[in-house]
Formats: structure tokens, sequence, C-alpha cells
């Protein structure tokens, strides 16, 4: 079969390739998530029974890959702002073990296609032991929206590209709106600050919008990051799980060694590493921690280590610099953050040659074990 590659780019509507159409459809599928979802005093979800949560202590968020990491955002969140304590766990590991499960948790899988074999297994185990369900997804009619109690779609639209961009975005917006969600329910924020979070969270489409300027500095400075022993992207708060979502995409479409780091945790082992060919990516948002977090990346910068800083706020031990814009709050920051560490990854990739849609040896739904 002859493929009509005119056809095929057509769909990429002008883009060099799906991955890259997908990070700048960011703003518009996000605000498709928020429609009818965000009024100027509170989240609505017509989808959800609020019955789901009587009776609730304790939510277990369970994932795989990427959705893991929109987990592990979203834990931060349920215990700020909806005062609930919880539980992340990666699904493949969760099968295996001999897990406590307790008729007082909410479990909540996390799942762009539905399908992924692990996690479906677990929303398994899970109704088997008696426990409320809930899955966010962002595909209707899948296996895990059939199984599970309730749902909540993401409205990703279909992402093509394996390394997933939007579908994360609209993961974390989800998360958002429904840890306000239960903050209502249990009224552990005032009516002001949640109000204050709704403005925030309509403000997301514009602050994820890709701008120009930001997309040319990282296509020239990515000339840099080629090559070297190995990237560590280092974060604190939502930033370390951004950082781990940053390395890993870098890992899936340029094949280069990356990983994720709490910033405060460099000091116990991976300082070590530190030399000229270690590339640090600094997550440094102005609203969260910023002077512990500059303190992070000034040792390893003072060990020769070649930093990128991603921030707002200019910082002259670093030799890249991406400069994201003055956001309001550091949510926002996060958003923007994550576009500029998709960016840095795509462009990487597109330098050496690779097929950033298709990467070698991955699949975009895993169905297997
Ligand atoms: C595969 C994909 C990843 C994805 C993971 C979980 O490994 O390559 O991009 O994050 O599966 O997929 P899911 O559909 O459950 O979110």
């Amino acid at each position: 079969v002859k493929l009509d590659t005119n056809k095929l780019s057509a769909q990429k509507d002008g883009y060099r390739f799906f991955m890259e159409k997908e990070i700048y459809e960011q703003s518009s599928v996000i605000a498709d998530t928020l429609l009818g979802r965000v009024t100027e005093k509170e989240v609505i979800f017509e989808e959800l029974d609020s019955q789901l949560f009587d009776g609730i202590n304790e939510i277990k968020l369970c994932a795989c890959g990427t959705s893991y990491h929109a987990a592990l955002t979203a834990s931060y969140m349920f215990e700020r702002y909806s005062k609930v304590k919880t539980s992340v766990e990666i699904a493949s590991e969760f099968r295996y073990r001999e897990p406590i499960m307790t008729a007082d948790t909410l479990f909540v899988v996390i799942s762009q296609s539905g399908e992924t074999a692990d996690t479906l297994e677990t929303l398994k185990m899970a109704k088997n032991a008696g426990l409320k369900t809930l899955v966010i997804c962002n595909v209707d009619n899948s296996s895990m929206v059939r199984l599970a109690d309730a749902t909540i779609l993401t409205r990703a639209g279909v992402e093509k590209g394996v390394a997933s961009t939007k579908a994360f975005a609209t993961q974390v917006t989800v998360f958002w709106m429904l840890s306000l969600y239960l903050a209502q329910l249990k009224q552990s924020l005032m009516q002001e600050s949640i109000e204050k979070q709704l403005e925030l969270l309509r403000s997301i489409p514009a602050c994820v919008k890709v701008e120009e300027s930001m997309h040319e500095r990282i296509k020239r400075l990515s000339k840099r990051y080629l090559h070297g022993h190995g990237f560590f992207f280092i974060g604190r708060d939502i930033f370390f799980p951004l950082a781990l979502e940053g390395a890993l995409k870098l890992k899936e479409i340029s094949y280069l060694h990356a990983e994720g780091y709490p910033s405060g945790e460099m000091k116990h082992g991976p300082i070590a590493l530190a030399d000229p060919e270690l590339f640090t990516i600094a997550l440094l948002p102005e609203h969260l921690l910023y002077e512990k977090s500059r303190s992070n990346v000034e040792e390893l910068s003072a060990r020769d280590s070649t930093i990128c800083a991603i921030s707002p706020i200019e910082f002259d031990k670093a030799d890249d610099f991406i400069e994201t814009k003055n956001q309001k709050d550091y949510m926002l920051e996060f958003f923007e953050m994550m576009v500029a560490v998709q960016l840095l990854s795509l462009e990487i990739s597109v330098r050496l040659g690779n097929d950033v849609d298709m990467p070698r040896n991955l699949a975009k739904s895993v169905t297997v074990e």
C-alpha cells in the first residue's frame, strides 16, 4: 500500500510532526476540557454523582507512564486544596503487591487510552475489593470507562504522537478542577480562595499558547544538548512530577538518558555526577520555593554542570535561560513550563534526526503485560 503522504502531512496542518501539532493544540483542548465545568463561582461535573465521595477519607491514584506523572501532580493538589489523604501507585507494581484496600478509599485510574493492561487490571482489583472507582480517560467507551463507577473525560481529542503531550495537559487540568470540586464538597477552602482558583483555571488556555519567541529560543539552544552523559530535570513540589515528565519525554524521543529528580535530593548522590557533560534542566518557578530551588541549582552550577534554567527570573548561574512570563500563580507557571520542556524534547529529537512521532521500541497503547 502506498501511503498518501500529502494526506498525512495535511493532517499535520502544516506542522512538522503530530507531536508538535499536539503541543500547539493544548490551548484549545484545555479550553474544551474546561467547557461547562468552570463558572465564576464553582466547578461543575455533571457526569459525577456527588455521592461518589460519601464516606471517602482517602484517594488512591493508579496509572502508568505519563498518566502516572499526572497522578503524582494530582496528589499535591488533593492534599493541598481538598485536604484529602492521597497516595499514588504505579499500576504494574500495585497489581502484584498485596495492597490493603479499604472501603473509605476512592480508587482513581488515569489513562489516555483507557486500555493499558496493567492499569485496567488494578481497576478490576479495586472493584473486586468493593471500592468505589473513578476513571480519568481520553477515550469514551474504552475498557476502563465501561468498568469504572464514574468517568471524567479529558477531551484532548485524538493524540497521535506516541509521546503524550496534550493528554497530559488535560489530565492535570481535570485534576485541578476535581481537587476544587472536592474542596467545595468538603468545604476545605474558603469561597474566596475557590473563586481565585477558578479564575486561574480559566487562564490556562492563554498560558499554554506557544509563544513563537520561546519556541525559536528553544530551537536555537537545543544544539547544545545533543550529547553529554545525561540529563537531570529537577524541580520541587508539583515541579518534581513535571521534571519526571520532562525527562520521560526526552528519553522517549531523543533516546538520551534523562532522569527527573527532586531538586533538594540531588545532594544525596546524583550531584556526584556533575561535570560540564551533565545537563541540568532546572525548573525555577517564581511562586513556589524559589529560593530553595535556586540554591540547589547553584550547588550544581558550582560543580560545573551545564545548566538550562526555565524561569521568569533571570539566573546568572545558568548557561542557558528559557524565560517564562510572569504568571500570577505557580499552577500557571507549571503549565507554561510544561510547554517549555515538551518543546525542548521535541527540538533535541528533531536535531538528532529521530522519528519524533513513532519512537523506536514504543507503542502508543500497551495492552499487554
Ligand atoms: C504507553 C505510552 C505512554 C503512556 C502510557 C500509559 O507507554 O507510550 O505515552 O503514558 O502507555 O498510557 P495510558 O493510555 O494508560 O495513559
